[in-house]
């Protein structure tokens, strides 16, 4: 199939085309470079052993922009990754979040039908489920109260697609929840490129070995866990990636509506985290313990085994994998991708 890949240019999206062609697929990307560089896809085509990958400097939003993409290509499926997801940053700009996200899926969503493409991999996140009511998280446990406007995006996109779907069943559509991503492609060409200071965990932790920043700061050790810091089910991106071809197959069967989890199904503190990847790397990363973030959660991992059981899908890699990968992308790419082109 020929996918229409937005933001195919940032983290999850560039180990997503590699994925797709490796499975005999093709790709057209549509990014607008707010949050990455058209870099990551010429290395990507490297990998791949293409000349180029189709990319378009768009943004979501333009509805001339999305028409002549529709114009150029014929397009069987969509896999949408373009967003923003910086959390805090979402409570301090909710209208950016808002348009951005929301104002950009309607958009493309309208797009895709106008063409007849009612086929869509939406990137869905386990920040839906709020404070889980159970743990392990299944598909069927409810949806709860998000603390930041990101969050809620995910979940009203979420339900819009649920409401598009159920108005016209000829859509199909695959809602990918996530649990927390890291890693990076193996060759270390491609990883994940934070702008300015991390919010998430690993690139911080990355940055504290390659010696950018001194130390990490733990963001509370007095949660109801094994060592009281909070714990996250890690899921390598190269898995992820394959659970998008994974998905796609399951459009192509005439899926309808379907959520799945895509994680580990395993739970691991930011103590364990800091010292496997201490293993990994031979580096030792200094800490110091601050007061909990807000909006954090103690405990949040997945059942994935409906991804398994329906899709085939299961993630290969674990934590050891996962630290030596994004170590390997730290360490030969220390300033991340030289951006060459203008934002
Ligand atoms: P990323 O920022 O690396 O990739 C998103 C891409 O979308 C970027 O290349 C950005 O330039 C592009 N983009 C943003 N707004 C756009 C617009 N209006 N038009 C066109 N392009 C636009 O992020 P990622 O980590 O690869 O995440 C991909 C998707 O997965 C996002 O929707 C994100 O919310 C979701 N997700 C990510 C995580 C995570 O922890 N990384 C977890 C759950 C869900
Ligand atoms: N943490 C630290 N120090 C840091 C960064 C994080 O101690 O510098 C801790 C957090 O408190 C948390 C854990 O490390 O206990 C993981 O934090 P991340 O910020 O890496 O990830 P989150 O689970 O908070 O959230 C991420 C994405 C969300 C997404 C969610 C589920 O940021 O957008 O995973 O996929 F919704």
């Amino acid at each position: 199939m020929n996918i229409l890949v937005t933001g195919g240019a940032g983290f999850i999206g560039s180990h997503t085309v590699i994925e797709l062609y490796a499975a005999g697929h093709t790709a057209v990307v549509a990014d607008n470079l707010s949050n990455s560089c058209q870099e990551s896809l010429r290395r990507a085509a490297q990998i791949i052993g293409t000349d180029t990958i189709p990319f378009y400097n768009v943004d979501i939003r333009d509805k001339a922009g999305l028409q002549e993409i529709f114009e150029q290509h014929t397009i069987d499926a969509c896999i949408h990754f373009a967003g923003l997801k910086a959390v805090g940053e979402s409570v301090s700009k909710p209208w950016e979040y808002y348009d951005n996200n929301i104002h950009g899926t309607l958009t493309l969503i309208d797009a895709l039908r106008q063409h007849g493409c009612k086929r869509m991999i939406f990137s869905s996140s386990a920040t839906v489920y709020g404070e889980p009511a159970e743990i392990p998280i299944t598909e069927n446990c409810p949806k709860g109260t998000c603390t930041n406007p990101y969050g809620w995006t995910k979940s009203m996109l979420e339900q819009i697609l649920t409401d598009l779907y159920h108005s016209d069943s000829a859509w199909n559509i695959v809602l990918l929840r996530y649990f927390n991503p890291i890693g990076a492609h193996p060759s270390g060409m491609i990883g994940e490129n934070p702008n300015g200071t991390p919010n998430n965990l690993m690139p911080y932790i990355t940055q504290v070995a390659i010696g950018q920043r001194p130390e990490l700061g733990i963001f509370g050790n007095d949660y109801p866990t094994p060592d009281g810091t909070g714990v996250r089910d890690y899921t390598h991106v190269v898995d992820l990636a394959k659970g998008h071809v994974s998905a796609l197959s399951a459009i192509e069967r005439g899926c309808g509506l379907a959520i799945y989890n895509l994680g580990t199904g395993k739970g691991y503190s930011v103590l364990d985290v800091v010292s496997a990847f201490e293993k990994a790397s031979g580096v030792k990363i200094p800490y110091r313990i601050k007061p909990r973030r807000a909006g954090d959660i103690a405990t949040c991992y997945s059942d994935p085994s409906k991804a398994e059981k329906e899709l085939g899908w299961k993630a290969l890699n674990g934590i050891e994998e996962m630290c030596r990968d994004s170590w390997n992308w730290q360490k030969k790419n220390p300033a991340g991708y030289i951006c060459t082109e203008q934002k």
